[in-house]
Parts: structure tokens; sequence; C-alpha cells
């Protein structure tokens, strides 16, 4: 039999050995809720691409300097037309666009074409070299299982020692085959991925399924709700895929029929980013794809709180906090039970409102209780 000290050992030796708790994002060292797809070569037809090439696609890869998403990835890969001299200048204006723009506080990214593509070496290389120092992260597509993935992180690090970057940028890995999704665990488990981003369009391309615009965030449920939860499950973020029903501005004559088509045809689309991105948010998903720069607010704002909201997750914290302080962990807040754990999924909300400005540090120092003291006690 144990004695009271055995028991006393075990469960020392057994606390010495346990890990922090995964939560989502722990080992993300950027938060990003919209995340802009930008086509890193687009030419209308019969231009020279040196030249029209060259000017109608700037016009694309400043966008990333102009609307307001937290995040953006130049796209080398599926937006950037499939032909070898095409896909050398996308590359090229690319690695230019990194250099030369001035992203703010943006996370930048670029998508390479994929693994198995006979692309994927200079895309690879080349932006890295040209401009690796200017990325946070690298989107990666159509990657079947965690030891490509691991081996893409190691390439990606010895070019940029190559290169004489220190920086090591992350991996947003598109989970996007049905094998991935299999894999997704041991893919969120590589350490230098970031995210586990949902490729709906490529998914529903090899499951034989179908994307559709109106219904596809309930038809494809049982998939989105895993993504947040196994990402989570190794510290790291899910991204949402793309609504691609996109708010077009019209373009017929103010007044005739065709315009006010369009015009209710851009508020509908408006709509459904709002409404397919709060109800990511509600999985469990750090942020979303988007393809238009007005598609920013709708999608963006799901993950900020109203200043009211966010200052009601505030007080409810620090009344917590006080109580637990003065002897009582449970409080009833009108009809809802106010634990630490419902006060912690409230916190996100805090967290939300502080990154997105909407709260200030200082506002919630004002509450009497340190910040720190409140993440440690409520945060997740
Ligand atoms: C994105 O890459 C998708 O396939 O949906
Ligand atoms: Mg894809």
């Amino acid at each position: 039999m144990l004695t009271r000290q055995d028991i006393h050992q075990e469960i020392q030796d057994l606390q010495a050995k346990l890990s922090a708790p995964q939560r989502r994002g722990r080992l993300v060292p950027y938060r990003r809720r919209g995340v802009l797809a930008i086509p890193a070569f687009k030419m209308r037809p019969g231009g020279d691409p040196a030249v029209d090439g060259r000017a109608q696609t700037w016009k694309l890869l400043e966008r990333a300097t102009t609307t307001p998403s937290d995040c953006f990835f130049y796209d080398l890969e599926d937006a950037a037309p499939d032909q070898p001299e095409f896909k050398a200048f996308a590359r090229q204006f690319c690695a230019e666009a990194l250099r030369q723009l001035d992203f703010g506080r943006r996370i930048a990214a670029f998508r390479p074409n994929d693994v198995r593509s006979a692309y994927f070496e200079a895309d690879l290389v080349d932006v890295l070299t040209a401009a690796g120092d200017r990325l946070h992260a690298l989107v990666i597509a159509k990657t079947e299982d965690a030891s490509e993935v691991a081996a893409i992180a190691r390439l990606v690090a010895q070019i940029q020692r190559h290169a004489g970057h220190d920086n090591r940028p992350m991996l947003e890995v598109l989970i996007e085959s049905p094998r991935a999704f299999v894999q997704a665990q041991q893919i969120a488990a590589v350490p230098s991925v970031a995210s586990l981003t949902f490729g709906a369009w490529d998914f529903a391309r090899l499951v034989g399924g179908e994307v559709r615009a109106q219904t596809w965030t309930a038809d494809l449920l049982a998939l989105r709700q895993l993504l947040p939860v196994i990402a989570a499950s190794e510290g790291k973020d899910a991204i949402d895929a793309v609504t691609a029903q996109l708010p077009i501005r019209p373009t017929a004559a103010p007044g005739t029929a065709a315009h006010d088509a369009q015009a209710q045809a851009r508020l509908d689309a408006l709509e459904l980013a709002a409404r397919d991105a709060n109800n990511a948010k509600i999985l469990g998903f750090a942020g979303k794809w988007l393809l238009h720069p007005d598609q920013v607010a709708p999608i963006q704002d799901a993950w900020l709180p109203s200043r009211e909201r966010a200052q009601a997750a505030l007080a409810l914290a620090v009344a917590y906090a006080r109580a637990a302080q003065t002897g009582s962990g449970a409080e009833l807040t009108g009809v809802q039970l106010a634990d630490r754990a419902v006060i912690g999924a409230d916190w996100w909300l805090v967290e939300g409102a502080l990154a997105g400005g909407v709260l200030t540090e200082a506002e919630c120092e004002a509450s009497g209780i340190p910040l720190a003291a409140l993440r440690a006690m409520v945060g997740a």
C-alpha cells in the first residue's frame, strides 16, 4: 500500500511532467482575422506580360497596402495562370512587391505552387532569397501529410539561412485533400505550422463534393467544426475558406433595373460574407480567407466585438476576479451561470477588442486588477 508520502511524491512527479494546456493560437506568433488572397500575375488577353502584365498586376499587388485586412498573401498558385512564362513573372512581381511595398502591421505571406509542381523549386528559392526577410508566413498548398510539411519547413529554414535572413516564416497549411484532413493533427503538430487553413474548393474537387455559395458553411459543417478543434489541440489556429460570392460594385447605369439588380447582389454578397465569418468565429476559427477588398469589413468585424459587448465581458471578468479573491467562484449574472469557464470563453472578446483597438490596455488596468492577473485568472 502507498503511504501518504508516496502519494505526495507521485503527484509531484506527475505535475512536473505535465505540459501547458493547449488552446487555439498558443504557439502562433501573430493574430489575423481576414486573409486577403492576391493573384501575383493577372493580365487582360493580348498584352505584353512585362509591360501590361506588370502594370495590371501591380495594381492588385498594391491592394496589400491599401486594403485594411490584417493579413494578405501573394498567390503564385491557383490564381496565377498555369503557363511557365506567366508563373515566372508572378514570382518576379511577388518578390519585387515584397521588397518594395510598405505593408504596415499586416502579416505578409505568399503561396508558392504546390510541392509536386515543376514551379515549386523556383517559387520557394527565388522568392525567399529575394524577400524572405519580409515574410511572416508561407501558404502551403496541396500537401498530403505531415512529413511533406516538415520537409518544406526544413527547406524554408535552409533557404532563409543561405540567403542570410534571420527570420523563420511560419507555414499556413491548406487542408484541402482527404489525406491531409485525416492527417490534420500531425500536420498541426509540425513546429513551424501556424494554421490549418480550409481549402474548400480543392477539397470538394478531391472528394467529389460541391461548394455552394449559399449553403457551404452548413454543407461542410462537420469538416469545418473539426479543424479549429484539431488546430487548437496543437496550440495552432484554423482559418476558414473563402466566401466566393463577391460584392462586385454595380457597372450598369444608375437608375436602371440592371443597376438595381447588381446593387442588390452586392448587398447580398456582403451579408453572406458577414454571415459566413460569424459562423467561422463561433466555431473557433481564428480568421477567414477573403478575395475582395469589400469583404474585409464584414469578415474582420465578426472577430471584433462592439465596445459595449467588450466592456461587458471585461466587467464580468473583473467581477469574477474580485469575487474569487473574496471567496466565491461561481456567480449568477442575471440568470446565467458565470464561473471561471464561462468567463474564460468570453475573455476572447476582451482579447479581440484589445487587438482591434476597441478597448485599451489602460481601460483594462483601470479596473484595478492588472491585465496580466486577469489573463492568468480567466484567460484561456
Ligand atoms: C483554396 O486553395 C481552395 O482550394 O479552396
Ligand atoms: Mg486550393
